[in-house]
Order: C-alpha cells, then sequence, then structure tokens
C-alpha cells in the first residue's frame, strides 16, 4: 500500500523507547562491493558515502544520541597511495559539501582520531575537519563522530599518557584514577558507552575499533556489503538490537 511505505511499517515495529543510546558502525566492504561490478574499489568508497548519508540521516530521524562510524583507521595507511588518496578526497568532499546541512540539522560532529598526526600533504582534510568541529560544538542533536586515523589501541595509550603527565606534575594522584577519569581522556569523553557495534560484510572482528567503549556493546554482523546498508538494513539491526537481553554480569 502506497500510503503505508516499507518505511513507516518498520518504525511501527521499532520500539522507540529501546533505541540504543549510542551505535557504533564499521562500514566495511566497499572494495568487494566494487570488485563484484567490476569496478576499482574506489567506485565502491564512493556509494560508501551515499549509504553513510542515508544511515546519517536516519540515525537523526530515530533520535539516537550518538552515532559512531568508523571511516578510517590508523592501518588504513597501508593500502595503495591511489586508495588512500582517493579515500581523502572523498573526505574533503564530504566536509565541503555536508557540513551547512549537518549543521542546519542541529548535528555535533566529533573526529575520533589524530587529525593533527595525518601525513603531509593533507593540510586541506585537516582544517575541513578542525572546521566542523569547531562550527556545531554547540549543537545539541545527533553526536556524530567520525573515527579518522583512529586506533583504539593508540587512543587507550594517548589517555595513559595523559593522565600520566597529569600525576606527574602532582594535578591527580595516581589513586585517584578511575574508569570515569580515564574514559575522560578518551576521544569519546562526555558520550555513554557503546551500546550496539554494528560491522558489515561479514568480518568478524573489531579491527582496533573502540577496544575501551565497546565493554558492553551488543554486536552485531550482517553479509551486506556497506554500500548496500540502507535504512531498512538499518532497522533490521535495531529491531535484533532491542530483541537482546542485556544482562552486564547480572542474571
Ligand atoms: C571499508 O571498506 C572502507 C574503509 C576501510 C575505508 P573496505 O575498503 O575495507 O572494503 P573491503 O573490506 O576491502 O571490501
Ligand atoms: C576497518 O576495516 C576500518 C574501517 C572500516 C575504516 P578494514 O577493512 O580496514 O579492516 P580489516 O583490515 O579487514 O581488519
Ligand atoms: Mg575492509
Amino acid at each position: 500500500m502506497a500510503i503505508f511505505g516499507k518505511d513507516d511499517r518498520e518504525h511501527v515495529r521499532l520500539d522507540r523507547e529501546k533505541l540504543p543510546r549510542h551505535v557504533a558502525i564499521i562500514m566495511d566492504g566497499n572494495g568487494r562491493w566494487a570488485q563484484r561490478r567490476g569496478m576499482p574499489r574506489t567506485f565502491g568508497h564512493k556509494a560508501g558515502v551515499e549509504a553513510l548519508r542515508e544511515i546519517i540521516r536516519h540515525s537523526d530521524d530515530l533520535g539516537i544520541e550518538a552515532l559512531t562510524i568508523y571511516a578510517f583507521s590508523s592501518e588504513n595507511w597501508k593500502r595503495s597511495a591511489e586508495e588512500v588518496g582517493a579515500l581523502m578526497g572523498l573526505l574533503l568532499e564530504y566536509f565541503t559539501k555536508e557540513l551547512d546541512e549537518l549543521h542546519r540539522e542541529n548535528v555535533r560532529i566529533r573526529i575520533l582520531g589524530d587529525i593533527d598526526g595525518m601525513p603531509k600533504g593533507l593540510e586541506r582534510q585537516q582544517s575541513a575537519l578542525h572546521a566542523a568541529i569547531d562550527r556545531t560544538q554547540g549543537n545539541t542533536g545527533l553526536n556524530l563522530n567520525i573515527a579518522l586515523n583512529y586506533g583504539g589501541q593508540q587512543e587507550i595509550v594517548r589517555a595513559a599518557r595523559q593522565l600520566a603527565r597529569r600525576a606527574a606534575s602532582g594535578e591527580i594522584a595516581p589513586e585517584e584514577i578511575d574508569q570515569a577519569m580515564f574514559a575522560g581522556e578518551l576521544y569519546t569523553a562526555g558520550l555513554p558507552e557503546v551500546d550496539f557495534l554494528i560491522r558489515t560484510s561479514g568480518e568478524m572482528r573489531l579491527s582496533n575499533f573502540l577496544l575501551y567503549q565497546c565493554a558492553y556493546a551488543e554486536f552485531y554482523q550482517t553479509d551486506v556489503l556497506w554500500p548496500d546498508f540502507d535504512r531498512d538494513a538499518y532497522d533490521e539491526a535495531l529491531l535484533a538490537y532491542q530483541r537482546r537481553n542485556r544482562r552486564f554480569g547480572g542474571v
């Protein structure tokens, strides 16, 4: 029936009171998606940006508090110069084109990862990222976190170093360091822990993503490749989340 589009029905089935506060997504499978079409990997990355737009919009419509997406890991620099160049080009294009709309939608952007540690030649990307953070920092809608030049182990080491520095300077005593203080030194400071972690493309690993924050995340994997992950696939994942029984070590 035309007046009850698929979308509306999915929404009815989702219980808005039981949505995850913080969703994290490992967007994987762009390369394979392109290869299956006989196209270069970069074609898959372009299609992946379209999927990302839809998932951000849907997260915003659903009223999800925080969405963290894995865009580029600290290990992804190992890829060919051509692929890295294409990804960095898409990144710049994305922020140039989308920032106005994201800002209008009251989205707050954070970048998780080492922006200033990006290789030389990416100064335009670095300033676009800083501009997006600065411009949206007063926004109160969806918290959109983009993990870029990000590694979970590196993030934990960085937090430890910052705490060590504070202890060495006498600002804090080592005994005062607890989980809350530690979490306050992570890129995700102030955000809720990850409730739901989605990985597309069938891979069953974390690939150095949010190692600390996913302590009690519900894990969901699908064989769908990232460019095909649309709002229906997302709703299906969220429905699966709502059927989970989270125990946090209790009974
Ligand atoms: C995910 O897709 C995007 C990034 C890692 C930037 P991949 O590029 O990893 O695609 P596959 O896993 O090779 O298919
Ligand atoms: C993880 O995907 C990183 C991103 C999605 C940005 P990869 O494709 O890099 O992970 P591995 O190499 O398969 O573990
Ligand atoms: Mg991959």
